[in-house]
């Protein structure tokens, strides 16, 4: 081993021990890939995860950056700080200024048959991505590690990936630059993928899977190998069909817990000869109940889906989710509700891209002139749309088109 190989090893052990040091601390929020869970009902405090991390802040800057090199606005979603961490995004910024090529990889593990608002963030910035840099995309669907993680046979896990592969492609993306592809499926399909997988494996020891993800000695082995497989698509040959034997670095959008898995991806990729994958964090999409723990699709009342009728988003949003107003309405009209706890609003900051209109009701509602049932028809007239437009475009997905878009090949 040479000493700069020892030396980064190092490096990722005393930063893991950190984290997992400052993770158990009482007061401080907990973020892994399976767990969000914050003291605060305000939500995670997302400052405090970048020094954690060792990520970068997206700044100001980045952003002027990022409209110069494109030539166009920035998406609400990087503007409003969704989108708010970062790794040598600079880097690729300059890779597109120089005209050199670089390909997008997010996935998605599928724990339930519809994908719920959540899920929808990621897809939304990639979708985004895609058009402004005109780059490939490839989308990995972790079925073997749903069926490793939750109660779910391989037919299972299998079968929820490939209905979320339509909820997916129903985000818009562009079938000559998309590659989705089920582990299951495309793994036994392509040895340049499984060859990746155990030069990753080779290079990362059970010690340092504990450090980064928790894992004991009672933990079955599969989990344990598992981090390989979600690194493996950032080597860009794992997919020969799209780019041949080419090392083409890549970019990874993904929520902040999914940070673990690129740790790990950044310190192994310079040892195989590849360029570190650069990430752009997202923060979390707050459950119905309140910003102390993420949505989540196996909390059915904490939950929009995708599939919800008109009448069940109506029913979620005026029952659960939870209100920054006064108990009363004179209380309400004298003191004026709280935006940065109410869900219904933090919801519209994701979904009301129009800045004047969204400030409007931010002023009216923290001076008590909108009444919580007000915000939240504001929420609903919103929702139903984007929710009934995506179910229409779904449903004339066919099983050619998901066809296609899980077909090895190249992209444009
Ligand atoms: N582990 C992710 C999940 O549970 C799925 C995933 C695989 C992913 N590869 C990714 C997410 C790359 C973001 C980026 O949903």
């Amino acid at each position: 081993m040479s000493g700069e190989v020892a030396n980064n090893v190092q490096d990722l052990s005393i930063q893991e021990n950190h984290i997992k040091k400052s993770i158990h601390k009482e007061d401080d929020d907990h973020v892994d890939p399976w767990n969000v869970v914050s003291k605060s009902d305000t939500g995670v405090d997302y400052d405090k995860l970048i020094l954690k991390f060792g990520s970068s802040k997206i700044d100001d800057e980045l952003l002027a950056r990022f409209e110069k090199v494109t030539g166009k606005p920035v998406h609400h979603l990087l503007r409003r700080g969704f989108f708010f961490s970062h790794r040598d995004m600079h880097s690729i910024l300059t890779r597109y200024e120089q005209g050199k090529p670089f390909y997008l990889y997010t996935g998605r593990g599928p724990s339930s048959s519809s994908m719920h608002l959540g899920h929808l963030i990621p897809f939304t910035l990639c979708k985004w991505l895609q058009d402004v840099f005109n780059c490939p995309l490839v989308i990995q669907l972790t079925d073997d590690e749903k069926t490793l993680w939750k109660e779910l046979t391989v037919e299972e896990a299998y079968k929820m990936g490939l209905e979320n592969a339509k909820d997916i492609i129903a985000c818009g993306f562009d079938v000559n630059k998309t590659f989705i592809f089920s582990d299951f499926t495309y793994i036994g399909q392509r040895p340049e993928f499984y060859r990746n997988m155990i030069r990753i494996q080779k290079c990362v020891t059970f010690n340092q899977v504990k450090g980064i993800f928790g894992f004991d000695d009672s933990t079955v082995i599969g989990k344990i190998a598992f981090p390989a497989v979600q690194a493996t698509p950032a080597l860009s040959t794992s997919f020969p069909d799209t780019f041949g034997t080419k090392k083409i670095p890549c970019l990874i959008p993904c929520a902040i817990d999914q940070d673990p898995y690129f740790r790990m991806t950044r310190d192994v990729c310079p040892r195989l000869g590849f360029d570190k994958p650069a990430l752009l964090h997202s923060k979390f999409f707050p459950a119905l109940q309140g910003a102390k723990t993420k949505m989540s699709a196996s909390e059915a009342n904490s939950t929009i889906f995708m599939s919800d009728t008109p009448k069940q988003l109506k029913n979620k949003i005026n029952k659960h989710a939870f209100s920054g107003g006064q108990t009363t309405v004179e209380e309400h009209r004298e003191l004026g509700g709280n935006c940065d706890l109410d869900i219904s609003f933090q919801y519209l900051r994701f979904f009301l891209e129009d800045d004047e209109k969204l400030e409007e009701i931010r002023r009216n509602y923290t001076s008590g002139q909108l009444l919580t049932g007000e915000l939240k028809k504001i929420l609903i007239d919103i929702l139903t749309p984007v929710l009934t437009s995506h179910q229409e475009i779904r449903s004339k997905i066919t099983e050619e088109t998901l066809q296609t878009f899980m077909t090895p090949r190249k992209l444009c």
